[in-house]
Parts: structure tokens; C-alpha cells; sequence
């Protein structure tokens, strides 16, 4: 299956099992093969699949350098990328060469800020390896790293010349990681639906998993075809992350995966939702059972007093106003600006 991402520099994505193995070929199309590649990868991906994506890349002529960096958001920070463009300074890399990403959304994010900063942007392919890489964050060109101050603060809008997504590399990714990506793969059926959210309630995921990555990717393409540089709609994909972004801060970013903390912020959400009478009733229900189907908690103890105070400390809220995303019913979703204050309202109504 194939999707072209029609943003500022247009690109495909390719969903097909083994799609890995194809990459010299793939890259062949875009690149002179007089390129040189970096593949880029972490401590645990490096040994499954960076030599054998090196080995096919060279085989289509191109010479290949590869580079491993310790695997943890712990590392998404400045202090590796300055080691990466040691690695390409020292080994001559050029504005016609190339980076390839080969891992999660933080060997993603990492590898693709070096390559939107390195010499003032190189071009590089996102070969996402993790369920959370390959229907989300290979897509839509942001990239970035983190500060001690909080995530992702530190970043740049840098689309990739490729998207190469092989479901076959889930096989290793740990289970933990599975329903971690499932949280996001539910968002996308809660926002822009398409029968998407009813393959989750029917339970048909494992054995449809190219056609569940082409449906959430292309919901994706087609938000960020819109609003590329996230000025409106591109806000919809943070359904669920406004009180999960809350939940992970104030579990110290350690206890609740990130698919988790979306999963309970997506049903607080619905729940404010319906108790404002904005959100069909019964939403915040249905979402529940499809987390809880996939292993993933529907709420959790944290004070509500708390969650939105640390809401309105959130890096993305602008002036007194805060940006929520709501659900008209599954599969609809629309922007709700409240002011700072009423977030508490909301999530009291809500209880
Ligand atoms: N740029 C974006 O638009 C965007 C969107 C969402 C999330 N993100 C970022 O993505 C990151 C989270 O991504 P993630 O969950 O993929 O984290 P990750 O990259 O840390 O990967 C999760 C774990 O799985 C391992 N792994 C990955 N693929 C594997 C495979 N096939 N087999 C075995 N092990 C494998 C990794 O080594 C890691 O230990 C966060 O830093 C987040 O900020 C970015
Ligand atoms: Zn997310």
C-alpha cells in the first residue's frame, strides 16, 4: 500500500510487509546512488535491523555508515544529537546525502532534528520499527528532542523524503509497546473514524495490521496536508493529550506509558464532553471498553485539581485560553477554546 503526503516537499509512504528488505531499490528512486547514507538507529533496534537495511542500501551502490546511540527517551536530548553530527562531520557527510532513521518515535524525532539541522537540513527516510513510529510519529515531519524543562521543547518541522513502514519488525517490538501504540491507534478512531473504532470494538487488530497502520496513517497524511505547520486542525491529533500530557507530568513521566496516559486523557475528555452536553452520551463508555480490550487503563488516581493545574501549564496553551479537543461522537472531533479557568468546571461536571 502506498499514500503521498502532498505537504511543503511532497513524499510517500509505504506500508508493505518486508518493505526493509526493499529499501536500496526505494531509495534508489529518490537518491543518486553516488549518496552516502548514515542509518541511524538505537542500542536494542540496532542489532535486529540496521546492519541488514545497511547491507541492502549498499547493495544498491550506496556507501553506508552506521550509527547506534543508547536506546530511551532519557537520551532524546541535544548532548546525542551533538554526537551525531560529530559522526557525519567526520565522515564527510554532504547536503546530498542521506539519514535513515531505523526505530521508534525517538530514534525518529532524534534522527530526523539532526538531519533538519545538520548543514541547514539534509534529507533522510523514517523507517519506523515501533506500533507508536509507524502510525504517528514518521509522519508529518515534526522532529525534536527534549529539555530538562519538559518534552519536545526543542525541535524543527522537517518532513522525510520516505516513509518506509514494514509491519513485520512489530514482531519483536515488545507487547508493552504494542498496546502503548494501541492508545494512539484508538485517537485515531475517536477523531476521524472511517469504521475504525468499530475494527477496535470488533476486536480485529493483529491479523489486519497493515490496513488498521494505512487507515491511522492516512488520517494523519490527510490533517497534516491541511495544516502542515499546526496553526488549527493539525490540533485535532492531540485528542486525549491535553490531561495526558497532564497525567504523565504528574506521574513523573515514569508508571504510565504515553498510549496509556492518551487512553485515560481521551476518556476524561469525552466524559467532560458529555457532561457539557457537546459530546454524544455513551462516547466516553465506548472508549473505555476498546482501551480496556487492549490492555490499557480507562482512568486513574491522580487529583482533578491537580491535572488541571498542570493543564494550564502546558507549554501548547497561549495566553488565558486553552485549546481543548472534544468529540462530537466517535469519529468527529472539533477544537473547544475555554479559558484557563474552566478546565476545572469541565473536569468537575465531569465526576
Ligand atoms: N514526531 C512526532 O510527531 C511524534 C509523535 C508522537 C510521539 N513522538 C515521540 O515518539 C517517542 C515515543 O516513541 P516510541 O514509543 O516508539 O519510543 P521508542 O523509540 O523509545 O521505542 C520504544 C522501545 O521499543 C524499542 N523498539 C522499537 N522498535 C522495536 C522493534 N521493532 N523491535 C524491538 N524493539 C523495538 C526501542 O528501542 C524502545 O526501547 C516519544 O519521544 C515521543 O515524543 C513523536
Ligand atoms: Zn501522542
Amino acid at each position: 500500500m502506498e499514500l503521498e503526503v502532498k505537504t511543503s516537499s511532497p513524499y510517500k509512504i509505504i506500508i508493505e510487509r518486508g518493505c526493509t528488505g526493499r529499501i536500496g531499490g526505494r531509495a534508489g528512486e529518490i537518491f543518486s546512488s553516488k549518496s552516502k547514507a548514515a542509518v541511524i538507529a538505537d542500542s536494542n533496534v540496532f542489532p535486529l535491523y540496521a546492519e541488514k537495511i545497511a547491507g541492502c542500501l549498499e547493495k544498491s551502490g550506496f556507501k553506508t555508515f552506521l550509527y547506534k546511540f543508547p536506546a530511551g527517551e532519557e537520551n532524546k536530548r541535544l548532548a546525542e544529537i551533538t554526537k551525531m553530527y560529530s559522526f557525519l562531520a567526520e565522515n564527510s557527510f554532504t547536503r546530498s546525502d542521506f539519514i535513515v532513521a531505523v526505530g521508534g518515535g525517538v530514534t525518529g524525532d532524534m534522527a530526523g532534528f539532526a538531519a533538519a539541522t545538520y548543514l541547514r537540513g539534509i534529507k533522510f527516510i523514517q523507517v519506523p520499527t515501533s506500533l507508536l513510529a509507524q502510525i504517528d510519529s514518521s509522519v508529518g515531519g515534526k522532529t525534536g528532542v527534549d529539555l530538562p524543562e519538559g518534552k519536545n521543547l526543542v525541535g524543527a518541522f522537517h518532513q522525510p523524503s520516505l516513509v518506509l513502514i514494514d509491519p513485520d519488525t512489530l514482531s519483536t517490538l515488545p507487547e508493552l509497546f504494542i498496546s502503548d501504540g494501541m492508545g494512539e491507534a484508538v485517537k485515531y478512531g475517536c477523531i476521524a473514524g472511517g469504521g475504525l473504532f468499530e475494527k477496535f470494538e470488533n476486536g480485529i487488530v493483529k491479523e489486519d495490521i497493515e490496513n488498521i497502520i494505512f487507515n491511522c496513517v492516512d488520517i494523519k497524511r490527510n490533517i497534516v496536508e491541511k495544516d502542515e505547520f499546526e496553526s488549527g486542525c493539525r490540533m485535532l491529533l492531540n485528542f486525549g493529550h491535553t490531561f495526558g500530557h497532564a497525567l504523565e507530568k504528574i506521574h513523573g513521566y515514569r508508571g504510565l506509558t504515553h498510549g496509556a496516559a492518551v487512553g485515560i486523557g481521551m476518556v476524561m475528555m469525552a466524559k467532560c464532553g458529555e457532561a457539557a452536553g457537546l459530546t454524544e452520551k455513551g462516547t466516553a463508555g465506548r472508549i473505555k471498553s476498546v482501551l480496556a480490550k487492549y490492555g490499557l487503563p480507562v482512568c486513574d488516581s491522580a487529583d482533578i485539581e491537580k491535572i488541571a493545574e498542570t493543564t494550564a501549564s502546558d507549554k501548547k496553551n497561549r495566553g488565558d485560553k486553552i485549546n481543548l479537543v472534544m468529540l462530537k461522537k466517535i469519529g468527529e472531533s472539533f477544537i473547544y477554546t475555554v479559558g484557563r479557568k474552566d478546565v476545572i468546571k469541565l473536569l468537575r461536571a465531569a465526576q
